[in-house]
């Protein structure tokens, strides 16, 4: 009885001993834009070619539109280990203490998604990347979404027109002087939140790119949406390095794989994306999309370079000189 009672055992034993080799090892991947969006696709993109490359060794949990966590929650998840992997806005790494990321949301200092990958792809944004391991973050990749437009629920044609509005930001200390420079009053806010904000008037206007202000419908809740293009967002695909530094060699160099395919998707498709958006939000007819003309863009970067100087001393006058360097920017040619 003993015998047996012990056999049944030992194989009962080994039962688990297998099904516990066959766990995969998941991947919580949360954000909070649509999944129809740059990031959302690229997400759901990475989750299919690591499931493939492993061989079903990893699953990826794709967790969009803030479902899992909001902003500034899901930065702590990740260094908790609660979620292993993330794409943040860069606009969002100044909360952590990493200020460099905000170079990104200086106002026209890329003039299109070629002056970008200069620095996304060089060794400027390699060493942004290693800037957040001190905080036990590893920084992946950086994936595309846009060039912002201003909108408000009257026209924007100069910067004179976003003067006393109250205007969503995310949490940058760059775009709040931005803000401040337009005379606009910034509000830091919840990407979850802004639709409702917009909607019963807590703000009185925003910045996105076109295919956040498509799938959120604030389109639906503003009456005027300006291509200003004033300023880039994008992101950094992150994950808790411990989770990622623990991770079985070959595992991890098949999630390289699928991480870089993914960001060479995301980064292919971020153009077309913003440009079906945006036809969608002109036939919508629900708000009035105003194209700048030249001088009144022109305006706009006048009245928005002061920003850069004012910034040094929180992001480092040698980064900025050093992305004016990449992308040749000249703040005196304006
Ligand atoms: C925002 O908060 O406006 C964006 O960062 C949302 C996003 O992830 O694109």
């Amino acid at each position: 009885m003993k015998i047996r009672a012990l056999l049944l055992g030992l194989v009962a034993a080994g039962i688990t001993a297998t099904a516990a080799a066959a766990d995969p090892i998941v991947i919580k991947f949360s954000h909070v834009v649509a999944t129809d969006t740059p990031k959302g696709k690229a997400a759901e993109k990475f989750k299919e070619l690591a499931e493939k490359y492993t061989k079903g060794a990893v699953k990826v949990e794709v967790y969009a539109n803030s479902t899992l966590y909001k902003d500034k929650e899901e930065m702590e998840a990740l260094q908790l280990g609660a979620v292993q992997m993330l794409a943040p806005s860069l606009a969002k790494f100044g909360p952590l203490g990493v200020r460099e990321f905000e170079v990104f949301d200086l106002p026209y200092i890329f003039d299109g998604y070629d002056d970008l990958h200069k620095v996304t792809t060089g060794p400027v944004g390699k060493m942004m990347l290693s800037k957040l391991e001190p905080k036990g973050i590893k920084g992946l990749a950086f994936w595309d979404n846009g060039f912002k437009s201003f909108s408000a629920n009257s026209p924007i044609k100069a910067p004179e027109d976003l003067k006393g509005k109250k205007m969503r930001i995310q949490s940058s200390k760059v775009l709040e002087e931005q803000m401040r420079e337009l005379k606009a009053l910034p509000q830091v806010m919840a990407f979850s939140e802004v639709y409702q904000a917009l909607q019963t008037g807590v703000v009185d206007g925003t910045e996105n790119p076109h295919s956040n202000l498509y799938t959120q419908k604030m389109h639906e809740v503003q009456s005027n949406v300006s291509l200003t293009e004033h300023g880039y967002l994008g992101y950094a695909v992150i994950t808790n390095k411990k989770f990622w530094d623990g991770l079985p060699s070959d595992v991890r160099t098949e999630l390289e794989k699928a991480m870089a395919e993914s960001t060479t998707f995301a980064n292919a498709i971020a153009r077309e994306e913003n440009e079906k958006a945006l036809a969608a939000v002109r036939a919508s007819g629900k708000t009035e999309v105003y194209q700048p003309t030249p001088a009144e863009k022109l305006a706009f970067k006048k009245a928005l370079l002061p920003v850069h100087k004012k910034m040094e001393s929180r992001i480092g006058a040698e980064l900025i000189q050093s992305i004016y360097k990449e992308t040749g920017f000249d703040p005196s040619k304006l």
